[in-house]
């Protein structure tokens, strides 16, 4: 393929990855949204392969029918639960690419530059193996908190500041090095600058604690793009910088999002250690007790209230219960009743994890609201049904100076007339913070499976 041919290519490839970023923000157009994504990687990667310079076509093929496969075989496998672990896991391997395309561009023995050239292209490496160790270190540790494999309370190493000064010293001073040595002796700072940005990466995801994991993910997956970017730089891909800035720039804004949600300074969550004070005077003995209540008393309930609304969380997600909450949401407003879904930014484990779920049961999208459309009006609801969450409608986050959460906006269920929280024991959410929701007044425990207790309810109706 001709290189105008080519570049004419990329350009439908980028137009077409800037329309499905487009598309995604909104959830009547992201099925168009992920089209538009799909068609313009299929694009990318045809001119790539095209391109006069790739004649290996057969380790080509070899290579795209295992990751193909393999890539294939765990996004049909994969339950909705486990997509924030997978999507953790892809991310690190983009920063591995980024530190295996680095090297193999600074041994490249096909590229003979001088001067200012040669510094650039140094540049490029040094920085892309850099943020690629990173991400990928950082991305496996997420994978591991994420997934359960590793505790998510924070590790926090004495003088862990200083360590990171250091590490963040020690690279300018091996990049300083690196690039006055050149090509000629430049292997070894490389290899050290890798060893402690694998280290650093380690090192920063552990620190950080169970409740600022959304904000991890989000800024991984904008280390990831700008991973992608200098990869493209070295490889002088015009597509994959511009690829890479549009991740990295939309995982920068969606970490700021997020970092918003939680009420959160981004420098004092990549500082780590949020979540480590334990709540003061928070014993289960000093809540009183929870009241239980069975599923045909919340149907009596709901049926008799002019006002309800459902906010889901992560245990909806493993309940599988979206499609039951669908049809009793239908079921209700057949009968008159107004109701609404309240969404809080960080419910679930990913960025948008409700929406897509809700989407997925066909709720109509106009009764999804999000927590700053819906918080100030809870005071009006007669019944707040609460299925499978628990951090994201903690009270404690507001009226408890000393716990893990505090400071982070929550949506204020306790001041609807009733709330009904379906979950299947007094166990903590993610952030592992007992709930005082549970023991107030107004509160009421639906408990058991949520799919079976929606169920229940549904058939009492
Ligand atoms: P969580 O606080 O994690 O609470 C979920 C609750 O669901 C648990 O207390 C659990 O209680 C219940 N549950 C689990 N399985 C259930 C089932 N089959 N049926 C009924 N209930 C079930 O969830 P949340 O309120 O959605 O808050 C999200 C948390 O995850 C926040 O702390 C957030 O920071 C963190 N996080 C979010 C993200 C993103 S990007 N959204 C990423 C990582 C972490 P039982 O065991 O008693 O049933």
């Amino acid at each position: 393929m001709e290189m105008g041919t080519i570049s004419a290519a990329y350009i439908a490839s980028a137009i077409l990855f800037i329309l499905s970023l487009a598309g995604l923000s909104n959830q009547e157009t992201s099925r168009k949204g992920n089209w538009y994504g799909i068609i313009g990687m299929v694009i990318a990667i045809v001119a790539t392969i095209l391109n006069k310079s790739v004649d290996a076509y057969g380790w080509l093929i070899i290579a795209m029918v295992i990751g193909g496969g393999i890539g294939a075989r765990l996004a049909a496998r994969v339950e909705m639960t486990q997509m924030p672990e997978m999507v953790a896991i892809l991310h690190s391997f983009v920063g591995m690419a980024a530190v295996l395309v680095g090297f193999a561009s600074f041994f490249d023995p096909a590229l003979d530059l001088y001067g200012a050239a040669a510094t650039i292209h140094n540049v490029e490496v040094y920085l892309g193996i850099l943020i690629g160790a990173v991400t990928f270190t950082g991305s496996v540790v997420a994978f591991g908190k994420l997934s359960g494999k590793m505790g998510s309370k924070p590790l926090l190493l004495p003088m862990r500041h200083q360590l990171n000064l250091g590490l963040l010293g020690l690279s300018i001073l091996l990049g300083w090095w690196f690039l006055s040595v050149g090509h000629d002796g430049g292997t070894l700072p490389l290899i050290i600058m890798t060893l402690l940005a694998f280290a650093f990466g380690v090192h920063m995801v552990m620190a950080i604690g169970g409740a600022d994991m959304p904000v991890v993910i989000s800024m991984l997956n904008s280390y990831s793009g700008w991973a992608a970017a200098a990869t493209g730089f070295m490889l002088s891909n015009d597509l994959l910088i511009v690829v890479g800035a549009l991740v990295g720039s939309s995982g920068a804004i969606l970490s700021y999002i997020m970092c918003r949600a939680m009420n959160r300074n981004f420098v004092s969550v990549i500082m780590g250690g949020f979540g480590t004070t334990t709540g003061g005077g928070e014993e289960e003995g000093e809540q009183g007790e929870a009241v239980a209540i069975q599923a045909d008393e919340v149907a009596q309930l709901m049926t008799d209230a002019s006002k309800v609304v459902i906010v889901p969380g992560y245990g909806m997600a493993v309940a599988n219960a979206q499609h039951a909450v669908s049809d009793l949401t239908k079921q209700l407003r057949d009968k008159g009743i107004d109701v609404q879904f309240a969404i809080h930014p960080v419910a679930g484990r990913m960025p948008g994890h409700m929406n897509v779920l809700l989407a997925e049961a066909n709720v109509p999208y106009d009764i999804v609201l999000e927590m700053d459309e819906i918080n100030d009006d809870l005071g009006e609801v007669d019944v707040v049904v609460v299925i499978g969450a628990n951090d994201i409608v903690n009270p404690a986050a507001l009226e408890n100076p000393n716990s893990p959460i505090a400071g982070m906006p929550v949506l204020e269920v306790w001041n609807a007339k009733t709330v009904i929280v379906s979950k299947r024991s007094m166990a903590t959410g993610y952030a592992g913070v007992e709930n005082p929701l549970f023991f107030k007044e107004n509160t009421r425990m639906l408990f058991g499976d949520a799919k079976d207790s929606v169920d229940a309810i549904k058939s009492s109706i």
